[in-house]
């Protein structure tokens, strides 16, 4: 396999319990301050992604801006935010998705994405599925295409490629020291 994953593996901290008892949480503020890894997490995306015709990065708030603006601007696609409840000032759609206890949201400016766009979704972490989920609804709603959701971590199926409500799922590293339960 590729060298560099090692590296980004190796930059991000486990740090156990975290927020909560049972969590093994991801830290990747640590692969944030880790040049050469966090060069190699971008570049591997960019290597990817540079000649699929993308022209829509779409980023899930909040870690998912720590990487997708770099991604956007290395394959010349534009970035969109897709927010938290009550952020965005303009007219936005929402979507819903569920987490351990209760919901969340997503919402997306009307008019930052057209129909028949190829767009890309980025996060740091794949866990449920959920976020991701309300991610390309938003974005099919508005007839854009998503070719892939790429994330830093998550689990990988057996058979090798993970998919997510039938789309392409490109993930660089699985979570470490996982006992159940990670974020
Ligand atoms: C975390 C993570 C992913 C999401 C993954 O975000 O950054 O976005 O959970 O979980 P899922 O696959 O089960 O949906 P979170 O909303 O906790 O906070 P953030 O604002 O720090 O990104
Ligand atoms: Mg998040």
């Amino acid at each position: 396999g590729d060298p560099r994953l090692q590296a980004i593996s190796n930059a991000i901290t486990v740090v156990p319990h975290f927020p909560k008892q049972g969590i093994m949480f991801q830290d990747i503020t640590t692969l944030l301050l880790d040049h050469k890894a966090f060069k190699h997490t971008v570049d591997i995306f960019v290597e990817r992604y540079k000649d699929m015709d993308i022209s829509v990065v779409a980023g899930v708030e909040a870690r998912g801006f720590m990487f997708g603006p770099a991604i956007a601007l290395a394959i010349g696609a534009k970035f969109v935010p897709l927010r938290k409840p009550k952020k965005l000032p303009g007219e936005v759609i929402a979507e819903a998705y569920e987490l351990e206890y209760g919901s969340d949201c997503l919402e997306m400016h009307v008019g930052a994405v057209e129909a028949g766009e190829r767009a890309i979704v980025i996060d740091d972490l794949v866990a449920t599925g959920g976020t991701l989920s309300a991610a390309i609804r938003l974005l099919e709603r508005v007839g854009a295409r998503v070719v892939e959701c790429g994330c830093v971590i998550g689990l990988r199926e057996v058979k090798g490629q993970r998919r997510l409500n039938g789309k392409p799922l490109y993930i660089l590293v699985e979570p470490r020291e996982i006992d159940g339960c990670y974020y």
